[in-house]
Parts: structure tokens; C-alpha cells; sequence
């Protein structure tokens, strides 16, 4: 829609200029007033006069009727003026040829925007705790942040995915003391992650104390703990081999989630990475006078951007998060010299960036301004919040079995026979579980409801998977047909599909501008709907002649490439039967 509009916005100005040769007006300020009126009777495109009334001084009214007397271009096939408006119906047959011609010759390309050509965009997403549950938290994080990836790569970006591990910290001192008095090897290699999260919640509740269950606080543990991290921190060669063997068995974990989502990332480098990295950028703050020392410890005070102060060291000269996020900052710059840094995480640490980005702008580093924090909304699921720090958590890995299993059941009775069943399950069960929670703006707190995610015949993942097996059958069914005979459109269901799949490339765009992945969902259910409607209401396979069903048979195999590349750009998997 986007060269479309170009050409009816240059026939605008082209008349405009016909009554007011000096007016000042251009091509592409015209287009972005094009508007989609909510009802087809305005028609498919509308250009709200009064916006032009200022440039122009004239009256809408006359505007509008100035610019439809003899206008024409060939994508239109009706335009007038009514009340102020300027009103588009667009050519079916047009729009058909173009979406149909575009959508074959670019296929996996066709909606892609030229937006990144040259340049490089750094991803930090996902970046789970180690040896700490991988929950359904974490699904905010791991799917915004890779569909943010698949939009740049797909706008022609360069983009480097980084799974910034949380893999230092005190937690591993507490982890190995819990280890060394609990733990057996054994268990550990055979129950992996879990036996790791049992003996982390149990140090933590040894450390504390647990009043519910009877247990005293016990700190000299955790003074154990601390000076085993601290061993760490000296390069204790046990120690390290542990710590190496637990960020291991943690990662294998991970990647079995990531594996059913199809995520790779580029990088690995996590917390610990940055550990030498950081004393240059404490002593860059101590040369350039940012660092103030306050009740022993060192940090930023921000108080003139109304922010709390950032902290860079503890009293103990020990380094705090915000401290590696700046040294990893750095190291990205210098080895990725990216155009954009975005980070996805809770809305929990906007504050977090926002302090350490205004740190990294005052730090002098021309930037500081390329670096994006993208923020979602808390996740409940039917109405209970999360408990962390109990143990009380829901694994994203159980949350993904359960749907698996719901959708192998309910495929079991719908079709019994159908080859290859258990993958299909997967791929439809992750998928309504990342459809449904990308079908929110990110920043909305979401409650999880599984009957409603997993339901075929909502706005869900199911239906759209299905709806894609839908477009593959009718094509299977359909065999060879004449591409290259003229197009017919006859109906109303045909040209508002071929409407809707020409809107790719603007919702493409849409989602990049506003870090937004449910402008792609709401965009997949905008064409489902569209085919759906079509395909009941126009016979395609029985159609009345040769010609429109070639017609239709090109509609849906464009359709069937336009749901294709949009899934990609959402975790979701081309099911071709369901
Ligand atoms: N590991 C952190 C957590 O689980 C998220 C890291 C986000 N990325 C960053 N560069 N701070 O909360």
C-alpha cells in the first residue's frame, strides 16, 4: 500500500498545483495524511482535507472538490469529494494483479521494508539467571526480544542476538556451599537444572530462615557463601570448575525452550564476561568527576535528571549490575559498532536503564542515544501473580508442555489420522502460547488463560496455524493453474483480501517504529479474517470460470506467503496440515 499511496499522493499534488502553482506541498507529506476510513462506504483511502486547509488557505470543502474534479490514476477506480474528505475506492483488479505479481516475485522478502540496509542493531534479550528457574517472566523477554530480531533482519538489518546470561554473582557462592553440603554429582547430571533450583531455594531458605517450616536464620552460611564467591571472584580453580559445570547444565536447559521457539542467538556472553572490563569505565567516571562517594559507596548522583542515584560501586568496592551494564555497553559498541542497542526486559528496570543510559550519555559517549530499553507488562496466569522468591513459580518448559498436551488431545479428536501428529501438537501448542501472549501491547500486564489461548476458533495461534494449513490445501488441491492469464475479480471478499495483504509492509514498519510485535499478531488475524471471509463466500476450486479461479487460486497463494513471512516474524511455525 505504501507505492500506492505514493502514486495517489503525486496525482494530489499534481492537482493541487494545477489551481496553486506555488503551493508548498510534497509527495510524501500527502501520504502520511492518507488515512484508512473505518468504513468501507468513505472508501478504501481518505484524505482528510482540512489538514491541507492551512497550506492551501482554502476551506476543506473546497478542497476536497478542487482535487476530484478529473482526477485520475489508474489504481483508482471511484474518488470524491464528501463533506471535507477526500474519498478513494481503489481498483480490485489493480490491487489483485499488484499483491499477486509482488508477493511471487519477492516471496520470503514480499512485505520486507528497506529500512536497514547497512546498518547493525544489537539485541539483548531473554538473559536468564543462571541455576534460577527459567519461568513464565522470562517469556515477555525471550519472544518480544526475538521478534524484534526477526523484524530488523527482515527490514534488511544486520542483527546480533544476545543471550546476556546472568552468570555471576553471589548466587553461585550460595550454589556451590549448598552443593559441597547437599548436592551429589550424580543428581545433578541426571536432574539437571532442577536438582540445581532445589539446592538454590534450599540454601536460600537455610540463609533466611523460613518461619512457616520451623527454620532458624542461619548466617554464618551465608558468610560461607559469600567468601566461596569470593574464591571465585580470585579464580579458585574448583570453584570455577563448578561454576563452569552449573552455567552448562543450566544452559542446556535453556536451549531446549529456545529449540521449540526455533531461537538461536549470536552470542553467549553473559554477566561474567564483563568482569574485567568494568574497572576502565569505574575509573572513565572517576576522571571525569561523576563519582561521588556517599555512606562509602560510589555512584552518580542524577538527581538533577529527577532520578535516584546510580550505584557503580558497593562500600566493599564490589560492582553492581548497572556497573556491567555500562562495561558491556562499551565492549558492544567496540566490537558490533551498532546503530541501535535495544534491551528487552520487565517494566520492573526502566528505571535501571533509564539511570545507566543517562550515565553513559554524561560519560561523554556520542552514544548514548542509539541505546533503547524496550519494557513489558507482568504476566499472571488465571488471576495468580508469580512468587520468585518462594519457589513458587511456573516453568515456561511446563508452561509449553501442558499446551502441547491440550493441543494433542484436542487434534486426537479432530484428526485422528493425522501423520506426524506429535510435532504438529508442538508446533501449534508453543504457538498459541506466544500468539496469545504477543496479542497484547507488551507493556500491558497480561493474565494468562490457557482454554483461551489454546481455543481454535478464536483470535488464537490455532486458528491462524490453521488457517495458513487452510491456504497450503487449497493449493495442493488446486495443482498447476495459468499464471500468467488475466486476472477477475468479481467479489468484495476478493479485493478486501488483496487490500489487506498489500498493508504488510506498513505494519512491518509500524511494529519497528513503536518496538511492537502485536502489530504483526493483530496484522495475522487482519488477513486470516480476510481469507476466511474469502474463502467462504467465493467458491475457489468450483468457481464459475477458468479465469477466476486462477484469480483465486493466486489470492490465496499470495495470502499463503504473506502468512508465511509474518509468522517467521513472530515465532511461529508454517503448519502446512493441522
Ligand atoms: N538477567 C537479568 C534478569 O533476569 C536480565 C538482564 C537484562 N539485560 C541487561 N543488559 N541488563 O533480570
Amino acid at each position: 500500500m505504501i507505492s500506492i499511496k505514493k502514486m495517489i499522493a503525486e496525482a494530489i499534488v499534481a492537482r493541487v498545483l494545477e489551481i496553486k502553482n506555488d503551493a508548498e506541498l510534497d509527495a510524501l507529506t500527502v501520504s502520511a495524511m492518507l488515512e484508512y476510513p473505518p468504513d468501507a462506504k468513505m472508501g478504501d483511502l481518505a484524505l482528510p482535507c482540512f489538514k491541507l486547509s492551512k497550506i492551501l488557505r482554502s476551506s476543506p470543502v473546497k478542497i476536497a472538490e478542487t482535487v476530484a474534479e478529473g482526477f485520475s490514476v489508474p489504481c483508482v477506480a471511484k474518488a470524491e469529494a464528501v463533506n471535507g474528505y477526500f474519498n478513494i475506492f481503489l481498483d480490485g483488479e489493480y490491487l489483485a494483479s499488484k499483491v499477486i505479481a509482488e508477493a511471487r516475485e519477492k516471496g520470503a522478502k514480499y512485505g520486507a521494508p528497506d529500512l536497514g540496509e547497512g546498518k547493525t542493531v544489537v539485541l539483548d534479550y531473554s538473559s536468564p539467571n543462571v541455576a534460577k528457574p527459567f519461568h513464565i517472566g522470562h517469556l515477555g523477554t525471550t519472544v518480544i526480544g526475538h521478534s524484534l530480531k526477526m523484524l530488523h533482519e527482515f527490514a534488511g538489518y544486520k542483527c546480533v542476538g544476545i543471550n546476556y546470561l546472568g552468570d555471576w554473582g553471589t548466587q553461585f557462592g550460595k550454589l556451590i556451599t549448598a552443593y559441597r553440603k547437599w548436592g551429589n554429582k550424580e543428581e545433578v547430571e541426571q536432574r539437571g537444572i532442577d536438582a540445581l533450583v532445589e539446592l538454590y531455594v534450599r540454601v536460600n531458605n537455610a540463609i533466611s530462615g523460613n518461619e512457616e517450616q520451623g527454620i532458624p536464620a542461619d548466617p554464618a552460611l551465608a558468610d560461607e557463601a559469600r567468601a566461596e564467591f569470593h574464591k571465585m571472584e580470585e579464580g579458585d580453580e574448583e570453584n570455577i570448575a563448578l561454576w563452569k559445570w552449573f552455567v552448562e547444565i543450566s544452559l542446556a536447559e535453556y536451549q531446549k525452550t529456545y529449540a521449540q521457539l526455533g531461537i538461536e542467538f549470536d552470542s553467549y556472553k553473559g554477566e561474567s564476561f564483563y568482569t574485567d572490563k568494568m574497572p576502565a569505565e569505574v575509573q572513565k567516571l572517576r576522571d571525569k568527576g561523576l563519582l561521588k562517594i556517599d555512606d562509602g559507596a560510589s555512584i552518580v548522583d542524577l538527581e538533577e535528571y529527577g532520578m535516584p542515584p546510580c550505584l557503580i560501586l558497593k562500600r566493599d568496592g564490589s560492582t553492581l549490575y548497572p556497573t556491567r551494564d555500562i562495561a558491556a555497553a562499551v565492549y558492544r559498541k567496540n566490537t558490533y559498532n551498532f546503530d541501535k542497542a535495544i534491551y528487552v526486559t520487565s517494566a520492573g528496570q526502566s528505571l535501571h536503564f533509564a539511570q545507566w543510559f543517562k550515565v553513559v550519555e554524561l560519560m561523554g559517549y556520542d552514544w548514548a542515544d542509539k541505546l533503547v530499553h524496550v519494557p513489558y507488562g507482568t504476566v499472571s496466569i488465571n488471576g495468580a501473580k508469580l512468587a520468585t522468591r518462594t519457589g513458587n513459580v511456573i516453568l515456561l518448559r511446563d508452561l509449553f508442555a501442558t499446551a502441547i498436551e491440550k493441543v494433542a488431545g484436542i487434534m486426537d479428536e479432530k484428526n485422528p489420522n493425522l501423520a506426524n501428529k506429535e510435532k504438529i501438537a508442538e508446533q501449534i501448542g508453543v504457538g498459541a502460547v506466544v500468539f496469545y501472549y504477543l496479542s497484547n501491547n507488551r507493556i500491558r500486564d497480561i493474565n494468562f488463560v490457557m482454554e483461551d489461548a489454546l481455543s481454535f476458533d478464536g483470535n488464537t495461534g490455532p486458528y491462524v496455524q490453521y488457517t495458513y494449513a487452510r491456504t497450503c490445501s487449497v493449493l495442493e488441491k488446486g495443482g498447476e493453474y495459468d499464471r500468467s492469464a488475466a486476472l477477475c475479480v468479481t467479489t468484495p471478499e476478493e479485493t478486501e483480501l488483496a487490500k489487506t495483504l498489500l498493508r504488510f509492509e506498513e505494519n512491518v514498519v509500524d511494529a519497528i517504529d513503536t518496538y511492537e510485535p502485536s502489530v504483526i499478531t493483530r496484522y495475522i488475524l487482519d488477513v486470516a479474517g480476510a481469507f476466511n471471509r474469502f474463502y467462504h463466500n467465493c467458491s475457489i476450486l468450483g468457481a464459475e470460470n477458468e479465469q477466476i479461479k486462477n484469480t483465486r487460486l493466486a489470492l490465496t497463494e499470495a495470502a499463503k506467503t504473506v502468512l508465511g513471512n509474518a509468522f517467521g516474524l513472530i515465532c511461529l511455525t508454517k503448519t502446512e496440515k493441522v
